[in-house]
Protein backbone atom coordinates (compact mmCIF):
# COMPACT_ATOMS: atom_id res chain seq x y z
CA UNK A 1 0.00 0.00 0.00
CA UNK A 2 1.14 3.46 -0.77
CA UNK A 3 2.61 4.55 2.12
CA UNK A 4 2.60 8.70 2.50
CA UNK A 5 5.34 8.55 5.75
CA UNK A 6 7.82 7.34 3.23
CA UNK A 7 8.46 10.53 1.53
CA UNK A 8 9.14 13.76 3.74
CA UNK A 9 9.32 16.78 2.76
CA UNK A 10 12.14 18.00 0.93
CA UNK A 11 15.04 18.94 2.92
CA UNK A 12 18.45 18.49 1.23
CA UNK A 13 21.91 18.34 3.75
CA UNK A 14 23.94 20.86 4.17
CA UNK A 15 26.48 21.35 1.09
CA UNK A 16 29.43 23.51 0.75
CA UNK A 17 29.46 23.44 -3.35
CA UNK A 18 32.89 24.20 -4.11
CA UNK A 19 32.57 23.36 -8.20
CA UNK A 20 32.72 25.74 -10.97
CA UNK A 21 29.03 25.21 -11.06
CA UNK A 22 26.16 24.68 -9.82
CA UNK A 23 27.39 26.52 -6.68
CA UNK A 24 24.77 27.27 -3.56
CA UNK A 25 22.64 29.95 -4.94
CA UNK A 26 22.06 33.25 -3.27
CA UNK A 27 19.94 33.08 -0.37
CA UNK A 28 18.54 36.24 -2.07
CA UNK A 29 17.90 34.46 -5.02
CA UNK A 30 16.38 31.52 -3.37
CA UNK A 31 14.09 33.56 -1.34
CA UNK A 32 12.73 35.43 -4.97
CA UNK A 33 12.12 31.90 -6.10
CA UNK A 34 9.72 31.75 -3.17
CA UNK A 35 7.46 34.32 -4.86
CA UNK A 36 4.12 33.16 -5.65
CA UNK A 37 3.10 32.99 -9.23
CA UNK A 38 1.18 35.28 -11.31
CA UNK A 39 0.18 34.96 -15.07
CA UNK A 40 2.06 35.83 -17.60
CA UNK A 41 0.67 38.67 -19.36
CA UNK A 42 -0.35 39.99 -15.70
CA UNK A 43 0.84 43.52 -16.07
CA UNK A 44 3.06 43.14 -12.92
CA UNK A 45 4.72 40.35 -15.07
CA UNK A 46 5.38 41.89 -18.12
CA UNK A 47 6.52 44.63 -15.94
CA UNK A 48 8.83 42.08 -14.51
CA UNK A 49 9.92 41.09 -17.71
CA UNK A 50 11.10 43.96 -19.12
CA UNK A 51 13.23 44.90 -15.85
CA UNK A 52 14.80 41.22 -16.49
CA UNK A 53 15.77 42.55 -19.61
CA UNK A 54 17.18 45.64 -18.57
CA UNK A 55 18.87 43.91 -15.86
CA UNK A 56 21.07 41.80 -18.32
CA UNK A 57 21.70 44.41 -20.16
CA UNK A 58 23.74 45.43 -17.45
CA UNK A 59 25.07 42.32 -16.49
CA UNK A 60 26.46 41.83 -20.20
CA UNK A 61 27.35 45.18 -20.52
CA UNK A 62 25.53 45.55 -23.78
CA UNK A 63 22.87 48.12 -25.26
CA UNK A 64 21.01 45.04 -27.18
CA UNK A 65 17.36 45.48 -27.19
CA UNK A 66 17.23 41.56 -27.91
CA UNK A 67 18.11 40.83 -24.54
CA UNK A 68 16.42 38.25 -22.77
CA UNK A 69 16.00 34.77 -21.11
CA UNK A 70 15.52 31.62 -23.00
CA UNK A 71 14.16 28.82 -20.46
CA UNK A 72 15.63 25.68 -20.18
CA UNK A 73 19.26 25.22 -18.94
CA UNK A 74 22.60 27.10 -20.54
CA UNK A 75 22.13 24.77 -23.20
CA UNK A 76 18.84 26.20 -24.36
CA UNK A 77 20.37 29.71 -24.55
CA UNK A 78 22.84 27.82 -26.99
CA UNK A 79 20.98 25.88 -29.11
CA UNK A 80 18.02 29.02 -30.07
CA UNK A 81 21.00 30.90 -30.88
CA UNK A 82 22.90 28.75 -32.82
CA UNK A 83 19.28 26.58 -34.46
CA UNK A 84 18.16 30.39 -34.99
CA UNK A 85 21.40 31.81 -36.73
CA UNK A 86 22.83 28.64 -38.75
CA UNK A 87 21.10 27.59 -41.72
CA UNK A 88 22.35 23.99 -43.07
CA UNK A 89 25.35 24.16 -45.08
CA UNK A 90 26.28 27.47 -43.84
CA UNK A 91 30.15 27.67 -42.61
CA UNK A 92 30.56 27.45 -38.84
CA UNK A 93 33.59 28.06 -37.37
CA UNK A 94 34.41 26.87 -33.91
CA UNK A 95 37.31 27.07 -31.07
CA UNK A 96 37.94 24.11 -29.53
CA UNK A 97 39.85 23.43 -26.16
CA UNK A 98 37.70 21.92 -24.08
CA UNK A 99 34.37 19.60 -23.62
CA UNK A 100 32.25 22.48 -24.42
CA UNK A 101 34.10 23.63 -27.36
CA UNK A 102 32.78 20.25 -28.83
CA UNK A 103 29.22 20.91 -27.75
CA UNK A 104 29.45 23.52 -30.01
CA UNK A 105 30.34 21.65 -32.96
CA UNK A 106 27.54 18.99 -31.96
CA UNK A 107 25.03 21.44 -31.65
CA UNK A 108 25.94 23.49 -35.18
CA UNK A 109 26.30 19.55 -37.33
CA UNK A 110 23.27 19.28 -35.75
CA UNK A 111 22.36 22.72 -37.85
CA UNK A 112 23.42 21.22 -40.53
CA UNK A 113 26.42 23.64 -40.58
CA UNK A 114 29.82 22.66 -42.72
CA UNK A 115 31.87 22.56 -39.61
CA UNK A 116 35.03 23.87 -39.49
CA UNK A 117 37.33 24.04 -36.14
CA UNK A 118 40.35 25.25 -34.79
CA UNK A 119 41.50 23.54 -31.70
CA UNK A 120 44.04 23.39 -29.32
CA UNK A 121 45.13 21.12 -26.42
CA UNK A 122 42.91 21.31 -23.57
CA UNK A 123 42.97 24.36 -21.43
CA UNK A 124 45.24 26.07 -24.11
CA UNK A 125 44.06 29.35 -25.32
CA UNK A 126 43.78 30.57 -28.99
CA UNK A 127 45.86 33.73 -30.09
CA UNK A 128 43.69 36.24 -31.90
CA UNK A 129 46.47 35.60 -35.10
CA UNK A 130 45.16 32.22 -35.00
CA UNK A 131 41.42 32.93 -35.04
CA UNK A 132 42.10 35.11 -37.66
CA UNK A 133 44.29 32.56 -39.87
CA UNK A 134 41.47 30.42 -39.94
CA UNK A 135 38.78 32.62 -40.06
CA UNK A 136 40.67 33.52 -43.47
CA UNK A 137 41.36 30.32 -44.55
CA UNK A 138 37.82 29.02 -44.00
CA UNK A 139 35.66 32.52 -44.26
CA UNK A 140 32.79 30.80 -41.92
CA UNK A 141 29.64 32.81 -41.91
CA UNK A 142 29.63 32.40 -37.88
CA UNK A 143 32.31 32.11 -35.13
CA UNK A 144 31.68 30.03 -31.90
CA UNK A 145 33.64 30.19 -29.47
CA UNK A 146 33.45 29.32 -25.43
CA UNK A 147 34.30 32.15 -23.23
CA UNK A 148 35.10 29.91 -20.15
CA UNK A 149 35.50 25.93 -20.92
CA UNK A 150 34.59 25.04 -17.45
CA UNK A 151 36.07 21.25 -18.67
CA UNK A 152 39.35 22.84 -18.15
CA UNK A 153 38.71 26.23 -15.92
CA UNK A 154 40.43 28.33 -18.96
CA UNK A 155 38.64 31.82 -19.79
CA UNK A 156 39.55 32.79 -23.48
CA UNK A 157 40.78 36.02 -24.17
CA UNK A 158 37.78 37.62 -26.37
CA UNK A 159 38.76 41.42 -26.40
CA UNK A 160 40.57 41.44 -30.14
CA UNK A 161 38.21 38.85 -31.77
CA UNK A 162 35.16 40.69 -32.52
CA UNK A 163 37.14 43.17 -34.12
CA UNK A 164 38.45 40.51 -36.54
CA UNK A 165 34.77 39.20 -37.47
CA UNK A 166 33.93 42.38 -37.91
CA UNK A 167 36.55 42.81 -40.77
CA UNK A 168 36.03 39.49 -42.38
CA UNK A 169 31.96 40.09 -42.10
CA UNK A 170 31.60 36.95 -39.67
CA UNK A 171 29.11 36.90 -36.53
CA UNK A 172 30.61 36.56 -33.24
CA UNK A 173 29.37 33.73 -30.88
CA UNK A 174 30.66 33.22 -27.37
CA UNK A 175 29.07 30.81 -24.46
CA UNK A 176 29.37 32.33 -21.57
CA UNK A 177 27.77 29.99 -19.01
CA UNK A 178 30.73 29.63 -16.88
CA UNK A 179 31.92 33.77 -16.70
CA UNK A 180 28.64 35.91 -17.07
CA UNK A 181 28.52 37.42 -13.45
CA UNK A 182 32.22 36.60 -12.63
CA UNK A 183 34.85 37.39 -15.46
CA UNK A 184 34.82 40.54 -16.66
CA UNK A 185 32.93 40.23 -20.17
CA UNK A 186 32.49 43.67 -22.29
CA UNK A 187 29.61 42.64 -25.23
CA UNK A 188 29.53 45.72 -27.09
CA UNK A 189 32.85 46.65 -26.63
CA UNK A 190 34.18 43.02 -27.62
CA UNK A 191 32.01 43.07 -30.68
CA UNK A 192 30.06 40.06 -29.71
CA UNK A 193 27.00 39.63 -32.19
CA UNK A 194 25.32 36.68 -29.35
CA UNK A 195 26.27 35.31 -25.71
CA UNK A 196 24.17 32.83 -23.79
CA UNK A 197 25.05 32.28 -20.53
CA UNK A 198 23.07 29.81 -17.13
CA UNK A 199 22.31 30.50 -14.03
CA UNK A 200 23.91 28.27 -11.75
CA UNK A 201 27.53 29.09 -12.11
CA UNK A 202 28.92 32.98 -11.18
CA UNK A 203 24.98 34.19 -11.00
CA UNK A 204 24.47 32.31 -7.85
CA UNK A 205 21.49 30.83 -9.09
CA UNK A 206 19.46 27.41 -10.28
CA UNK A 207 19.47 26.52 -13.43
CA UNK A 208 16.42 26.42 -15.16
CA UNK A 209 16.50 29.73 -17.71
CA UNK A 210 19.45 31.14 -19.71
CA UNK A 211 19.91 35.07 -20.31
CA UNK A 212 20.99 35.53 -23.80
CA UNK A 213 21.80 39.01 -25.58
CA UNK A 214 21.91 39.64 -29.56
CA UNK A 215 23.06 42.28 -31.53
CA UNK A 216 21.18 43.73 -33.76
CA UNK A 217 23.09 42.56 -36.75
CA UNK A 218 22.45 38.80 -35.54
CA UNK A 219 19.22 39.37 -34.85
CA UNK A 220 18.92 40.49 -38.95
CA UNK A 221 20.42 37.23 -39.90
CA UNK A 222 17.64 35.37 -37.68
CA UNK A 223 14.71 37.59 -38.58
CA UNK A 224 14.85 36.59 -42.53
CA UNK A 225 14.54 32.87 -41.56
CA UNK A 226 10.87 33.89 -39.37
CA UNK A 227 7.73 32.12 -40.55
CA UNK A 228 5.11 34.35 -41.84
CA UNK A 229 2.00 33.83 -44.13
CA UNK A 230 -0.56 36.55 -43.71
CA UNK A 231 -0.07 36.48 -39.90
CA UNK A 232 -0.09 32.94 -39.34
CA UNK A 233 2.90 31.91 -37.75
CA UNK A 234 2.52 27.96 -37.56
CA UNK A 235 2.60 27.82 -41.39
CA UNK A 236 5.53 26.42 -43.00
CA UNK A 237 6.07 28.69 -45.53
CA UNK A 238 9.19 30.65 -45.26
CA UNK A 239 10.06 34.46 -45.74
CA UNK A 240 12.86 35.47 -48.63
CA UNK A 241 13.75 31.96 -49.18
CA UNK A 242 15.52 31.45 -46.60
CA UNK A 243 15.11 28.03 -44.27
CA UNK A 244 12.95 28.85 -41.54
CA UNK A 245 14.41 28.34 -37.97
CA UNK A 246 13.65 24.80 -37.36
CA UNK A 247 12.16 24.73 -34.17
CA UNK A 248 9.52 26.43 -32.65
CA UNK A 249 10.58 26.42 -28.66
CA UNK A 250 14.17 27.78 -29.79
CA UNK A 251 12.79 30.38 -32.50
CA UNK A 252 14.39 33.53 -31.42
CA UNK A 253 12.07 35.14 -33.34
CA UNK A 254 9.13 34.37 -31.51
CA UNK A 255 10.82 34.69 -28.30
CA UNK A 256 11.50 38.31 -29.37
CA UNK A 257 8.04 38.80 -30.17
CA UNK A 258 6.97 37.43 -26.82
CA UNK A 259 9.23 39.47 -25.18
CA UNK A 260 8.56 42.56 -26.71
CA UNK A 261 6.12 45.22 -27.22
CA UNK A 262 3.58 42.41 -29.19
CA UNK A 263 3.70 40.37 -26.29
CA UNK A 264 2.72 37.24 -28.63
CA UNK A 265 2.06 34.30 -26.84
CA UNK A 266 4.51 31.65 -26.84
CA UNK A 267 5.55 29.24 -24.37
CA UNK A 268 4.12 29.32 -20.74
CA UNK A 269 6.70 31.64 -18.59
CA UNK A 270 8.67 29.63 -16.43
CA UNK A 271 7.58 32.28 -13.56
CA UNK A 272 9.83 31.18 -10.91
CA UNK A 273 12.93 30.79 -12.57
CA UNK A 274 12.44 34.12 -14.29
CA UNK A 275 11.64 35.55 -10.54
CA UNK A 276 15.33 33.96 -9.45
CA UNK A 277 17.42 35.03 -12.66
CA UNK A 278 15.97 38.89 -12.03
CA UNK A 279 17.17 38.59 -9.00
CA UNK A 280 20.62 36.98 -9.90
CA UNK A 281 20.71 40.12 -12.16
CA UNK A 282 20.07 42.35 -9.21
CA UNK A 283 23.16 40.90 -7.36
CA UNK A 284 25.76 40.56 -10.32
CA UNK A 285 24.57 43.92 -12.33
CA UNK A 286 26.30 46.42 -10.06
CA UNK A 287 29.48 44.38 -10.46
CA UNK A 288 29.31 44.05 -13.92
C1 LIG B 1 30.67 26.34 -20.47
C2 LIG B 1 29.39 25.58 -20.40
N1 LIG B 1 28.56 25.61 -21.45
C3 LIG B 1 27.40 24.95 -21.44
C4 LIG B 1 26.99 24.21 -20.37
C5 LIG B 1 25.70 23.47 -20.41
O1 LIG B 1 24.91 23.97 -19.39
P1 LIG B 1 23.59 23.29 -18.82
O2 LIG B 1 24.03 22.03 -18.17
O3 LIG B 1 23.08 24.31 -17.85
O4 LIG B 1 22.66 23.06 -19.96
C6 LIG B 1 27.82 24.13 -19.24
C7 LIG B 1 27.43 23.32 -18.08
O5 LIG B 1 28.11 23.08 -17.16
C8 LIG B 1 29.04 24.84 -19.26
O6 LIG B 1 29.87 24.80 -18.21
Amino acid sequence: MFDMNAYDQINPPARLLMGPGPINADPRVLRAMSAQLIGQYDPAMTGYMNETMALYREVFQTSNEQTFLVDGTSRAGIEALLVSSIRPKDKVLVTVAGRFGLLLCEIARRCGAELYTVERPWGEIFSPDEVEDAIRRVRPRILLTVHGDTSTCMAQPLEEIGEICRRYDVLFYTDATATLGGNTLKTDEWGLDAVSAGLQKCLAGSSGTSPVTMSPRFVEVCRRRRLVEEGVRTSSHQCGGEVPIQSNYFDVCMLMDYWGEERLNHHTEATTALYGARECARISARKA
